[in-house]
């Protein structure tokens, strides 16, 4: 593998802290939903990735998906050009290669981008091994939507080189990403950070440290008010939905999305923050999506959650 045998360049503190690093190989580690979408858009831009999971069958259904998303984006972004369009597949294709031993590829990134399971120790362990075998200049970003990044980055030696990069599923299409400053990351991160996102195409903002950044801050607890409303027997949850189309111009109603994210991930996200602050009422949980929770009912994966699907 080309990428592997890249000579091993060791840069001096000094010289990493005088210039912004321009990212041109990364390491995508955890190839899921949100790590094959982020490994995707970064091979499209030409960037060199290798992406990281468990195992080659894992790795193998993340290609597959990365193929058919690659097909599916070309046939309209190229409809009067199939030719261009294969070339552009082709192109992305040769810049991806993947691995299941992040210590052995992560010598040759200048980023490395973590997005495996939302768990505090997991994501420690992994950066803290990965801290010793990545070059000095390598930077790590922490894609959690729920985890302190300034936590995450506790577990290794270079927290001014690390900070959260926050994506958006479905990663090829979804315009934003949370560039995430601790107090330790550095003005030179943060910076290539937010240029890194640029030139994946996509519009970067930035936010500090805190519990769901800037769109589940404000996402979620709305959610949640809107199950509140339907718990209370206020309104209906058909009601509630078809309102905040029509009358917020929302393109689905808080249920709907509720469904689309999984009650799961909302109730684990809304207990996380409920620990933190107990008595802020807008991170109370909720008693009728911990029982939906319980029955397994977590939207639309799952085949019902408030709506019944199929
Ligand atoms: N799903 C979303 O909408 C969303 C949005 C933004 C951020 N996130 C965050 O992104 C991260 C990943 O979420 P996801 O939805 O892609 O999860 P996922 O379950 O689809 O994928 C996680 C992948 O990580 C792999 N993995 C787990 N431990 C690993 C390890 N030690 N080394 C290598 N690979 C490992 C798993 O095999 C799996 O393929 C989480 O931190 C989550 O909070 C998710």
């Amino acid at each position: 593998m080309a990428f592997a045998t890249r000579p091993f360049v060791r840069f001096s503190s000094a010289a990493a802290a005088a210039k912004k690093l321009v990212v041109k190989h990364v390491a995508v580690i955890g190839g899921g939903l949100m790590g094959a979408g982020i490994a995707q858009i970064a091979a499209a831009t030409g960037h060199t990735v290798i992406l990281v999971d468990q195992s080659d069958e894992i790795l193998n259904k993340s290609k597959k998906g990365i193929e058919d998303s690659l097909k599916k984006l070309t046939k309209k972004k190229f409809a009067d050009k199939p030719e261009a369009g294969a070339e552009f597949i082709e192109k992305t294709l040769k810049n991806l290669t993947t691995s299941t031993d992040p210590v052995s590829v992560v010598h040759s990134t200048d980023l490395v981008v973590e997005a495996i399971v939302e768990n505090l120790a997991v994501k420690n362990e992994l950066f803290k091994t990965l801290d010793k075998f990545a070059p000095e200049h390598t930077i790590f970003a922490s894609n959690t939507s729920s985890l302190p990044i300034t936590e995450i980055a506790n577990a290794t030696t270079r927290q001014d080189r690390f900070g959260g990069l926050h994506f958006f599923n479905p990663v090829p299409l979804m315009k934003l990403v949370e560039v995430i400053k601790t107090p330790m990351t550095s003005q030179k991160t943060f910076e290539s950070l937010m240029d890194f996102s640029k030139a994946l195409g996509k519009n970067p903002v930035s936010c500090k440290d805190t519990p769901g950044f800037i769109v589940n801050r404000l996402l979620v607890p709305y959610l949640m008010e809107a199950v509140r409303l339907f718990e209370r027997g206020d309104a209906a949850k058909e009601d509630i939905d078809v309102a905040m189309k029509l009358g917020a111009g929302y393109p689905m109603g808080p249920f709907e999305l509720l469904d689309y994210v999984g009650l799961d991930t909302s109730k684990y996200i809304i207990d996380g923050w409920h620990l933190l602050e107990p008595d802020n009422p807008l991170f109370a949980p909720s008693p009728l999506l911990d029982k939906l929770v319980e029955e397994k009912k977590l939207g639309k994966k799952t085949g019902e959650g408030f709506y019944k699907y199929k």
